[in-house]
């Protein structure tokens, strides 16, 4: 089974759905370990009640960008993952860190891609009177949430929707697709290809590149 690491910030909800899914060998892998940025975060207790190694890198303690990627850099090698997997981590990642894990590096986005980059992507689709929202999962590249879509779900917009409901919504679908998306990785059943042109400023092709 491949080696995964699960970075996140929080609940730890799509985290838990993929520690789920290799406990069943719905998805050909081991969570070695798991890695928040923040020292609060519920996922830190899930990864305990599954026996997964886990640990902290808080942000807050370090100087810039940097010195925190090359922190948890330090921390994901000693790991040896496979796979390195994006779980409501809200932090932005330098390019460096992006490029070193180019192809092993996926996330989950709570939003129809490419529409809704960044952050609040919940009350920008009520906002927009959106009639449909979901979710993707895609390689990361450099360009924050814009490296390629590997799957997506959509869930509908109701009229009197607050962003809390529409979220989780989105949430039952996001636990769904990421095990098997993570599960293609494992399985080599994808490829990010192309890499070079990620960081030469050239555009996507429109199809054919994931
Ligand atoms: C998920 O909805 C995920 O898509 C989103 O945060 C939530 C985390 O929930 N991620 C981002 O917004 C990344 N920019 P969880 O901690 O319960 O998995």
């Amino acid at each position: 089974p491949k080696r995964i690491v699960i970075l996140v910030s929080g609940n730890g909800s799509n985290a838990q759905a993929i520690i789920d899914g290799c406990s069943r060998e719905s998805i050909q892998g081991t969570v070695v370990k798991l890695i928040s940025n923040v020292p609060t975060a519920f996922a830190l207790k899930r990864a305990a009640q599954a026996n997964i190694p886990s640990s902290c890198i808080d942000h807050k303690a370090f100087e810039n960008r940097g010195a925190f990627d090359l922190a948890l850099a330090k921390e994901i090698d000693d790991a040896k993952p496979d796979v390195i997997v994006l779980a409501g981590f809200m932090r932005v990642l330098s390019g460096e860190f992006v490029e070193k894990y180019l192809g092993k590096l996926l996330n989950i986005h709570p939003s129809l891609l490419p529409k809704y980059h960044g952050l609040n992507t919940h009350q920008r689709a009520i906002d927009n009177k959106d009639s449909e929202h979901g979710t993707s999962v895609h390689f990361v590249t450099p360009e924050v949430d814009g490296g390629p879509v590997i799957l997506q779900a959509k869930v509908p917009v109701f009229e009197d929707d607050t962003a809390d409901e529409l979220a989780e919504r989105v949430l039952v679908q996001e636990h769904k697709i990421y095990p098997l998306v993570v599960n293609w990785l494992c399985k080599e059943r994808i490829v990010l290809t192309n890499m070079k042109a990620f960081f030469d400023g050239q555009k996507l092709p429109e199809r054919g590149y994931a």
